[in-house]
């Protein structure tokens, strides 16, 4: 089945005759579960209307790279950020040679060089214009720059000619786009997910918690679903809603969340959530007043669900994440030991918490990768990737 659930795509529409094919496209994206916001350039608005693709994306079609209002609402630098696709289509020949020197004159092109997300085209032109020397060296640059090619298909075209340089038609397209998340890597495999924070209450009104927002534990979990695993999501409580695809849990302290990873079997443990180390030894049964000047709590020790996880029998291949305000490798390093991890994912807890996006430097014995600041959908597909490797090379 057809599946972009939660992917955000830009599709991109340059001036040609198969734009129209765009509208079709436009709603195969949403129908498998994508957010779609259109960019068109001046001339694909001679072919389809802005109005068509804002009815069926149901977002606002951006079209101009210095307009005051579509920076304020969402700048092009953002919206760049936002995507995990960039799919122009139909791509003409005038774009693919601008995209080939790394040209940024209009919003698409802009986003094109300022994204780091996978970028996929569709050529589609007359089949003259196809053949033609500069197009072929222009297609031999962008193939090398790692972007993706969806066709062209051959056959009779628009102008009467026949032979290659027709759109790939929608449903291709999609399936193609689909297929770029789908790395297969965990088929068949039980992946248990933890995420978010967890709440250790103090009385029935109050509790002790900390700024997770369970962004990089969410992003793994669908990226991990994409990868073709099963995977059972362990989540303290956050704002966001459960993945489409997962077995999701729903605890709120730490002895919850040890409880429902313990009654799981899986073959890749990954713990995300900001665990509290301590929760009070006693929550007060009723609600604390304020009666003195001072209020002392007394506080006991978590059990570590990734290193309990990490002795168990059969033991899963444990990965841990290792957010530090200070000596993040050593840190990191430490806990891989301490902990008797797989692998350690390190970052910086303030440029991470709460945030769209992060780097990270994946441990473990023996090795390390670096990931530059990227999409957290983005670094968790690299991890899902990483974690399917190491586990090939050490099992
Ligand atoms: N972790 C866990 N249970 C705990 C504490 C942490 O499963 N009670 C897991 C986290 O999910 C993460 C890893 O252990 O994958 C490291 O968490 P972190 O909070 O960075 O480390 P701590 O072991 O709590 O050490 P410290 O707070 O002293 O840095």
């Amino acid at each position: 089945m057809l599946s972009l659930n939660n992917k955000n795509i830009i599709l991109g529409i340059t001036g040609g005759i198969a734009a129209y094919k765009s509208a079709e496209l436009c709603r195969l994206l949403i129908k498998a579960g994508a957010q779609v916001r259109v960019v068109m350039t001046q001339a694909a608005q001679e072919f389809i209307t802005p109005l068509t693709m804002q009815s069926l994306s149901g977002n606002r079609v951006h079209t101009q790279l210095l307009d005051t209002e579509a920076e304020a609402a969402m700048g092009h630098i953002e919206l760049a950020r936002w995507a995990d696709l960039i799919l122009v289509a139909p791509a003409s020949a005038n774009f693919m040679a601008q995209l080939a020197h790394g040209e940024a004159h209009d919003l698409l092109t802009t986003l094109c060089v300022a994204s780091r997300s996978p970028l996929a085209i569709a050529p589609a032109m007359n089949q003259a214009m196809w053949s033609n020397t500069a197009t072929q060296q222009n297609l031999q640059t962008l193939q090398q720059n790692g972007i993706h090619i969806f066709g062209p298909d051959a056959g009779a075209q628009a102008c009467g000619d026949i032979g290659l340089g027709r759109m790939q038609e929608p449903q291709q397209l999609a399936e193609q786009s689909a297929a770029l998340f789908e790395t297969g890597v965990l088929a068949g495999l039980n992946v248990v997910i933890t995420a978010g924070p967890t709440r250790e209450a103090v009385d029935p009104v109050r509790f002790i918690s900390n700024h997770s927002s369970g962004k990089m534990g969410y992003a793994l979990a669908r990226a991990a679903v994409d990868a073709g695993a099963k995977v059972t999501l362990v989540s303290g409580p956050t704002n966001l809603p459960p993945p489409a695809g997962v077995d999701f849990i729903a605890v709120e302290s730490a002895l919850q969340m040890l409880a429902a990873c313990e009654a799981r079997t899986a073959d890749i443990f990954i713990g995300v959530a900001a665990v509290a180390d301590y929760r009070p030894a006693q929550a007060a049964q009723q609600k604390i007043k304020k009666s003195h000047e001072t209020l002392s709590l007394e506080l006991v020790r978590n059990p570590d669900i990734l290193a309990t996880i990490a002795t168990s029998n059969p033991r899963p291949f444990c990965v841990g994440f290792a957010a530090e305000t200070e000596n993040l490798a050593h840190n990191a390093q430490q806990k891989l030991q301490n902990k008797k991890l797989d692998m350690i994912i390190a970052n910086d807890a303030e440029a991470t918490f709460g945030h769209d996006h992060a780097s990270a430097i994946a441990l473990w014995m023996g090795g390390e990768e670096t990931f530059t600041q990227q999409s957290k959908e983005q670094l968790a597909r690299c991890i899902i990737e990483l974690i399917a490797s190491r586990m090939q090379s050490t099992r």
